[in-house]
């Protein structure tokens, strides 16, 4: 046994998997906490009550950190979380507050912030308002929050500035939206080039799709509600490659949520991406069938699963292609309840990226016109109705975090509001208790007028009667409006 200082730490982490278990709770908490009470000082003022709770939950949290480990401080960098120089995992429903707090520290340039023994109650409330209200010119707010720290005396708290790499990070944020764009556009593209090619026996380029994906894994780091908001753009090429590019998508954002690691992403994304490549070989003329499908049409279009695995496996640079992935061509259509097809199905199991790319491939299908369906399901139409599937069809705990993703009204819907006025959701609430309080951009006034009206945030209230401004009163189906909710991503470039 070594002595040095990582060894003694991953002993004691061992020995003590019960009480690292609780600090990791106690550290979930503190985020909730802490983002709680920075929203709500960012609405009310210091002597609110709400807010007074919020400061003195945070801070018995925090005394009880600081007796035991005798400091704490956060640090933010790459998009991960250290305490106390260890990395910090989340599951999906401490990821918001960790994601809200991240963007936070990024905007005003704070890499870290640690709290030292002998931390008041009055300390702790001073800074977080200092941190809701930040000075007019946003370039200078690191040194003015700093600043402030020491003429107000508050010694307990000490913040230091973000790591320059971060920072060039940060500075590209306002080129996500137009490299987004063009990578989604670029991977349709792409498929679309390798399908044919594919079609004369060529090579697939896995190469370069590998590298799609891994843009694609990047970018969701930095904007994933744009992102998924990208896959409201339906049938803009070829359905099948549209298709397998917005699964790609809605798979990698999933499996993010999940905890996989870049490794694992690109492989999920991969898989995605050519989950229906066996469709190349059904004739197009059962694939846009209009009229149901024949029993002997519909075994031919189920071979496409099987077709898939054998096209796969034919390829020259095969290599460089996951196993995963050839499970994901050949399960994808297997329910949970392992009934669906093929159906001469051994396996007592699914492996995790067929039964994510199955959510995903189901949901997209169902949000898009197709000639042999009359219907096109809203967003929240198609969650409900796997929701019903939920344990035959889908697996239940995954649905759940699925669902939780797109949210109650998902990105790339189309609203109305209590002001009579039309808006297309654009970003997520990351705190659960305001998750119908999404940010909405205006699309029509109150005459019904189409506008290129403002993105506003439904959590804004009207001080004088203490109430929010603008409330959704229910979602609608952009196509009875006549409305590309595409478009708005489009046109939208920062
Ligand atoms: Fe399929
Ligand atoms: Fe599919």
């Amino acid at each position: 046994m070594h002595n040095s200082r990582g060894e003694i730490g991953l002993g004691k982490k061992r020995s003590t998997s019960v009480s690292s278990r609780a600090l990791s709770k106690t550290i979930d908490e503190i985020f909730i906490r802490f983002s709680s009470a920075l929203r709500t000082a960012q609405i009310y003022e210091p002597n609110n009550q709400t807010f007074i709770g919020h400061i003195h939950s945070l801070f018995s949290l925090l005394e009880n950190i600081l007796s035991q480990e005798g400091g704490a401080s956060f640090r933010f960098q790459e998009n991960t979380l250290f305490f106390n120089n260890t990395r910090i995992k989340f599951d999906f429903f401490s990821y918001n507050n960790f994601k809200f707090l991240a963007d936070e520290f990024r905007e005003k340039d704070i890499g870290a912030i640690g709290f030292e023994p002998g931390l008041s109650d009055k300390e702790l409330s001073e800074f977080i308002v200092l941190l809701a209200n930040p000075p007019e010119n946003k370039e200078a707010s690191f040194e003015d929050i700093s600043t402030q720290l020491i003429s107000r005396g508050i010694t307990h708290i000490f913040l230091e500035r973000i790591h320059p790499y971060d920072a060039a990070a940060r500075m590209k944020a306002e080129k996500v939206k137009p490299a987004a764009k063009k990578v989604f556009f670029r991977s349709i593209k792409h498929l679309k080039e390798s399908f044919e090619n594919n079609k004369e026996n060529q090579k697939l380029q896995l190469k370069t799709t590998r590298r799609l994906i891994q843009a694609m894994v990047d970018l969701i780091s930095r904007d994933e509600s744009f992102i998924i908001g990208m896959t409201n753009i339906k049938n803009y090429d070829d359905y099948t490659v549209n298709h397998s590019t917005n699964v790609a998508v809605l798979s990698l954002c999933f499996g993010r949520r999940l905890g996989l690691d870049k490794e694992e992403l690109t492989e999920l994304g991969l898989s995605a991406f050519f989950h229906d490549i066996g469709k190349l070989d059904i004739p197009e003329e059962i694939l846009d069938k209009k009229d149901k499908l024949s029993e002997e049409e519909r075994k031919i279009m189920e071979k496409h699963t099987l077709h898939g695995v054998e096209k796969l496996l034919s390829l020259k640079d095969s290599s460089f292609l996951p196993v995963k992935t050839l499970y994901v061509v050949l399960e994808h259509h297997l329910w949970a309840n392992l009934s669906g097809y093929p159906n001469y199905w051994k396996r007592n199991k699914i492996s995790l990226y067929s039964k994510i790319v199955k959510i995903c491939d189901f949901f997209d299908s169902v949000t898009t016109e197709r000639p042999y369906r009359d219907y096109v399901l809203t967003w929240d139409q198609a969650l409900s109705l796997m929701l019903e599937k939920s344990g035959t069809e889908f697996d239940p705990v995954l649905l759940k975090v699925f669902a939780s993703m797109v949210g109650v009204y998902p990105i790339g819907s189309l609203v109305a509001l209590n002001t009579e006025e039309l808006g297309i959701v654009m970003e997520a609430n990351p705190e659960v208790a305001l998750m119908l309080r999404p940010k909405v951009k205006l699309i029509t006034d109150r005459n019904g007028k189409k506008i290129d009206g403002e993105i506003i945030d439904l959590t804004e209230m009207n001080p004088t009667k203490g109430e929010y401004k603008r409330s959704i009163v229910k979602s609608l189906d952009p196509r009875q409006y006549n409305i590309q909710v595409a478009d708005y991503f489009l046109a939208q470039e920062n």
